[in-house]
């Protein structure tokens, strides 16, 4: 197993380049799923996760070539709607395929995706919505199986702006029979891409970006190509440790996709400044705590909460945290505790006392965003940090070791 090795505190400057979005990428590359012909995708991080699909997308019959970022599907010779337990249990992104292959087959098994490291993660949403558009959906030995001769549009309504299913359900009405509402739509900038994804294919989707989708089905889709947008989580993340090591400029970025971050980054007193394409970040003399609360586009996002986390333990003062999307996604706090972090929970909620310094020592990745909170946490803390399990980080992050290495950090991949 591979771990993570960490001499901290080194001082970070220069610049970094942000890869495509895993979150954006993985809806993408099953929409391609909807057509009988090749798509190119580009801009495409080279993570676990990518590749996870790229076996899934081989396993239901497309083929896939994957050189340099650039990946060409061939979704042409498709012939087994089917995604397997081992798979789907590793990536719960898998899921994503049930909407595309339910419409272009009328059938689809699909294990049920297990929990993950925070709690259990239910699919609900996802089997309404295409109950609502007429699918017979069963439930076998683990397996959700799925039938439509042809989905027909409906008024849908989320009781909470889930992705997953926003994504899964546009995919499936794209040519379905008639209009699909869909109210409570997700915003995220993952989803908006998708949406415009589709109808670069020839669907029609309007309402883009807002909370209301109305999707005209059309009878046929073609094959279209597109390059994936920055991944405003990865950014997210090396914007912390910039506030905590050095001044640091991201590359490859969308600052509208972190409005909600830079905000708080600056009440924290740290400055930031932006071009189309870049954020520049410098520490704050002084880091201010400063209270934060997860919320779904354009609020703070969920996937950036563990590493705000981190960033509070060395504030000066005490903060409030709240996780408003997942409760439990807390994982990351008895491992940040180990560095003499002073963090307290109650129930979703993480009240942090800052500390004067971290001290380094051997933690334990347990899910993607955790694992680069722990990350950051080691680059700040005093002495070394060897972080295990990091199959966890290589599902979501490219490079990570090396961009942070670019960047002036003391750290290293030792496989033990
Ligand atoms: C996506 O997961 C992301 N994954 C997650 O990122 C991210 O944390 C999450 O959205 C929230 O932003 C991908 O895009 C691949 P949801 P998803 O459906 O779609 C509840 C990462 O680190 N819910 O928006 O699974 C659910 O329990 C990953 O990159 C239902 O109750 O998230 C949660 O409380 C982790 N029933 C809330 O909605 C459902 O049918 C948000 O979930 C679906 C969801």
């Amino acid at each position: 197993m591979d771990k993570i090795i960490i001499q901290g505190q080194a001082k970070l400057s220069g610049e970094v380049e942000i890869s495509g979005a895993k979150n954006a990428v993985l809806p993408i590359m099953t929409a391609t799923l909807l057509v009988n012909g090749v798509s190119k995708i580009s801009q495409v991080p080279d993570l676990k996760d990518t590749r996870t699909m790229i076996k899934l997308l081989e396993i239901i019959g497309a083929k896939c070539d994957f050189i340099n970022g650039n990946l060409k599907i061939d979704a042409t010779s498709v012939d087994n709607p089917e995604a397997p337990y081992d798979l789907v249990k590793t990536m719960r992104a898998s899921f994503y395929v049930l909407g595309p292959l339910l419409a272009r087959f009328g059938y689809v098994k699909v294990s049920l995706p297990g929990g993950c490291a925070w709690g259990p993660r239910p699919v609900d949403y996802h089997l309404n919505a295409l109950k609502k558009l007429g699918a017979k959906i069963t439930l076998k030995s683990g397996y959700i199986l799925a039938e439509a001769k042809r989905l027909k549009g409906a008024n849908i309504s989320f009781d909470f702006p889930s992705v997953g299913a926003t994504g899964n359900i546009v995919m499936a009405a794209a040519t379905a029979l008639g209009i699909t509402k869909i109210s409570n739509a997700a915003k995220e900038p993952e989803i908006v891409q998708l949406c415009d994804y589709l109808n670069l294919m020839g669907a029609n989707i309007k309402g883009i970006g807002t909370s209301k989708l109305v999707i005209e089905g059309v009878d046929l889709l073609k094959s279209a190509d597109i390059k994936v947008i920055p991944d405003r989580i990865e950014a997210g993340t090396f914007l912390v440790a910039g506030a905590l090591l050095g001044e640091i400029t991201l590359k490859n970025v969308i600052p509208k996709h972190l409005d909600s971050m830079l905000s708080k980054l600056s009440d924290c007193g740290c400055d930031i400044a932006s071009t189309e394409t870049s954020i520049t970040i410098s520490p704050a003399k002084l880091l201010n705590p400063v209270d934060m609360t997860t919320d779904v586009y354009p609020g703070f996002a969920t996937d950036l909460q563990a590493q705000w986390v981190a960033l509070m333990t060395l504030a000066e003062g005490s903060s409030i945290i709240t996780d408003n999307v997942y409760h439990d996604r807390f994982s990351h706090v008895p491992e940040l505790n180990r560095f003499g972090a002073n963090i307290k929970m109650k129930k979703n909620v993480a009240l942090i006392r800052g500390v004067k310094e971290l001290i380094g020592a051997p933690v334990m990745s347990t899910d993607i965003r955790a694992s680069a909170s722990l990350i950051v946490a080691g680059l700040a803390a005093k002495g070394e940090t060897s972080v295990s399990r990091i199959y966890h980080i290589d599902r979501g992050y490219e490079k990570i070791e090396a961009k942070f290495r670019s960047l002036g950090a003391n750290i290293m991949r030792k496989n033990t």
